[in-house]
């Protein structure tokens, strides 16, 4: 094994990634079965799936993908997906928190409800998944190379942007403490918990909050390296926390979004010059 790959190669790796296929969550997808784990995306959208486990296939990695449909806010069937990941691997190197929605209305327009079902799939899914699978996980790390759990955050969670997202912001402010928490629960089991806090990628959940160019531009804009994110920045931060490289951090929120995080309100007059 040449010395990128001791760093950073998951061959041998299983790793179930929620929300893996579409969006963000496919492209942690993609960077694990390209560094060589074996992948399961869940998510409840059949067709969704399948396209997702066939380009994953394609892509020439020495992982593999498959898929099992599960809708993470209720309970019922988070505990059947957990229950079948059992009866397929004896143990989980990695857990990727990923799946997330959001719910967009002006204040004083938010339905009571709407919380309810926002942190059952941004927060209570990812705390519960952690909980019914910490034997599997104990038996994918080691105390070297302990086994990982990347949580998906966002820049939401850091800067208190509203947006009529007011749930969501809670929501992910929310999962960026439940790592910190999880990480010192979880230490002493072989696993690291980190989050990966996203800036603007192109997805579904983004493209409803985007749907014209100038709607676009303006989240661009507000980037300080005024574009969006891609594929590769998601991947390099995957492999850096779930590979050997990353086997010494936990408890950490990384902000991945072009410095978003660092948008402390003069920004338009930074544009002006
Ligand atoms: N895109 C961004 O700019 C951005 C920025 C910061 C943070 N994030 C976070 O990134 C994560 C992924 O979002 P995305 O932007 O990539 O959105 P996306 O393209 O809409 O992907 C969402 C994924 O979650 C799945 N999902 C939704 N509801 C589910 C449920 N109840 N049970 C199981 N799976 C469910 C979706 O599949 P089904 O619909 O088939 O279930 C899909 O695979 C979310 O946590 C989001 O908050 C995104």
């Amino acid at each position: 094994m040449n010395y990128l790959e001791n760093l950073f190669s998951l061959e041998g790796r299983t790793a179930l990634v929620t929300g893996g296929s579409s969006g963000i969550g496919l492209m942690m997808a993609e960077a694990l079965v390209m560094a060589g784990a074996d992948v399961i995306i869940t998510a409840r959208k059949e067709a969704e799936c399948v396209a997702a486990v066939e380009r994953l296939n394609a892509l020439g990695g020495s992982g593999k993908a498959d898929a099992i449909l599960a809708d993470l806010s209720k309970e019922e069937q988070l505990l059947a997906l957990c229950r079948q990941i059992e009866q397929r691997w004896d143990a989980l190197s990695i857990l990727v928190n990923n799946a997330g929605r959001n719910w967009g209305a002006p204040f004083g327009k938010v339905p009571y409800k709407s919380w309810e079902s926002v942190f059952a799939l941004n927060v209570t899914a990812p705390f519960a998944l952690c909980q019914e699978l910490l034997p599997l996980l104990e038996r994918g790390g080691r105390p070297d190379d302990p086994a990982r759990v990347i949580n998906t955050g966002s820049s939401s969670g850091i800067l208190p942007l509203g947006n009529n997202a007011f749930s969501y912001s809670a929501s992910k402010a929310s999962i960026h403490h439940l790592t910190r928490v999880l990480a010192r629960e979880l230490a002493g089991h072989n696993i690291t918990v980190n989050a990966i806090s996203p800036g603007p990628f192109d997805s579904r959940m983004m493209k409803l909050a985007t749907p014209d160019e100038t709607a676009y531009e303006v989240v661009r804009d507000m980037v300080p390296l005024k574009r969006w994110g891609n594929a590769s920045d998601i991947a390099g931060a995957m492999l850096f926390l779930c590979g050997l490289g990353g086997a010494f951090v936990t408890g950490t929120i990384i902000p991945v979004d072009g410095g978003v995080a660092t948008n402390c309100g003069d920004e338009p007059q930074k544009q002006r010059g």
